[in-house]
C-alpha cells in the first residue's frame, strides 16, 4: 500500500507504548487516525498530542474483548472519516501464572483482549477494508508464538500463537480472494519499552490478580538485564509501516532472535528431543539440540 496520505487507520491499544507510536507515525504519513483504547485518560493525552502537531484524529474508548465496542468502533470511524484503509489490532495485555493457579477468569481476560480483541477487529472491519481500492491488516503477536515461552503466561502465550496462525490463514485467504489488494501483516515484536509488563493497570475489576508464577523471579531478572536495550516503540512503529508499504507478511523487530527461535523449533520438531525450559525472555539462540 504505496499511498498512506489521506488514508484513514484505525489503531487499538493505543493509548500507549507500540499502538500509541504506531498511531503517531501513521498520522507523521498523513493518515487519519481513530484511536482506540480502554483507558480513556490515557487515550484523550494520546489523541490531543496528535491534534496538536496536526493531525486529524479521534479517540474511541473501546474494550476489543467486546465485539460490541468493536462495532461501535468501526461505526464511529466510518461515521467520522468515511472508510478504513489500515487497522493494527494491537491492544494487549499479558498476565498468568503456573498453570494449574490461572484463574478461568483470567484465562478470559486475557484471550479476550489478545486473541479475541483480534478476532473482533478482522471480523468487523474487513467488510470496510475489501471496498477501499487497497487496504492492509496488522495484527500484533509477540516472540511467545515462537517458541512457547515465556514461562508463567501461558494464556499471553496461546493468544499470541492464536494471532499468528490467525493472521497467516487470512493472508494466504486474501491473497487468493483480493490477490493481495487487502494485505494482511503479523508484528512480531522483541523486547520493546513499553508498559506490557504493567499490564495488570488494565484488569477489570471483577478479575481477581492470579497468584505470582514460580518463574516471576528469573522472568524478572531476565527482563532487567536486557531492559536497557529494549527497542524504543517509535522504531517498531517505522518497521510497522515499512512493511504496509511494502506488503510484507512478517514484522520482525529483532529478526536474528527470531530466526534462532524458529530454528530451535525446528531442531526440537525434527530430533524430538524437548528443550529444557529456559526463563522469560529468549535473547540469544538456545545451543541445545
Ligand atoms: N512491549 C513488548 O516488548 C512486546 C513484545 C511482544 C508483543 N507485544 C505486544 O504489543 C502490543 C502492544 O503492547 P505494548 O507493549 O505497547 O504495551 P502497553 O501496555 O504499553 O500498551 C497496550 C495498550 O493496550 C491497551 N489495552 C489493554 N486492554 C485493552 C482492552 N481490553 N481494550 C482496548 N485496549 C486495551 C492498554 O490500555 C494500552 O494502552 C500488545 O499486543 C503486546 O502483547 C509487546
Amino acid at each position: 500500500m504505496r499511498d498512506l496520505a489521506g488514508r484513514v487507520a484505525v489503531v487499538t491499544g493505543a493509548a500507549s507504548g507500540i499502538g500509541r507510536a504506531l498511531a503517531a507515525r501513521l498520522a507523521a504519513e498523513g493518515m487519519r487516525c481513530v484511536l482506540a483504547d480502554i483507558e480513556a485518560v490515557a487515550l484523550q493525552r494520546a489523541v490531543s498530542d496528535l491534534r496538536h502537531a496536526g493531525a486529524a484524529a479521534i479517540g474511541v474508548p473501546a474494550d476489543v474483548a467486546s465485539a460490541a465496542d468493536v462495532q461501535a468502533l468501526a461505526d464511529r470511524a466510518v461515521s467520522e472519516f468515511g472508510a478504513v484503509h489500515v487497522l493494527c489490532n494491537n491492544a494487549g495485555v499479558g498476565a498468568g501464572s503456573d498453570f494449574a493457579d490461572i484463574p478461568l477468569d483470567v484465562w478470559e481476560w486475557v484471550l479476550g483482549v489478545d486473541l479475541w480483541g483480534v478476532i473482533h477487529g478482522c471480523r468487523t472491519f474487513l467488510p470496510i477494508l475489501l471496498e477501499q481500492e487497497e487496504a492492509h491488516i496488522v495484527n500484533t503477536s509477540s516472540m511467545a508464538a515462537l517458541n512457547g515461552h515465556p514461562l508463567g503466561l501461558a494464556p499471553y502465550t496461546t493468544a499470541k500463537a492464536g494471532v499468528l496462525g490467525l493472521s497467516q490463514n487470512l493472508h494466504f485467504e486474501l491473497a487468493a480472494t483480493t490477490g493481495g489488494r487487502v494485505g494482511v501483516s503479523v508484528l512480531i515484536p522483541g523486547l520493546t519499552r513499553t508498559r506490557i509488563f504493567e499490564s495488570d493497570r488494565n484488569r477489570p475489576a471483577a478479575v481477581a490478580a492470579p497468584p505470582p508464577s514460580s518463574f516471576r523471579q528469573t522472568s524478572q531478572a531476565a527482563i532487567a538485564a536486557v531492559w536497557d536495550d529494549a527497542l524504543d516503540p517509535a522504531a517498531t512503529a517505522e518497521k510497522v509501516v515499512a512493511a504496509i508499504r511494502e506488503r510484507r507478511f512478517y514484522i520482525l523487530t529483532h529478526a536474528d532472535e527470531a530466526f534462532d527461535m524458529v530454528e530451535q523449533q525446528l531442531r526440537w520438531m525434527k530430533a524430538n528431543v524437548p528443550l529444557a525450559p529456559g526463563p522469560g525472555v529468549a535473547r540469544t539462540a538456545d545451543p541445545r539440540p
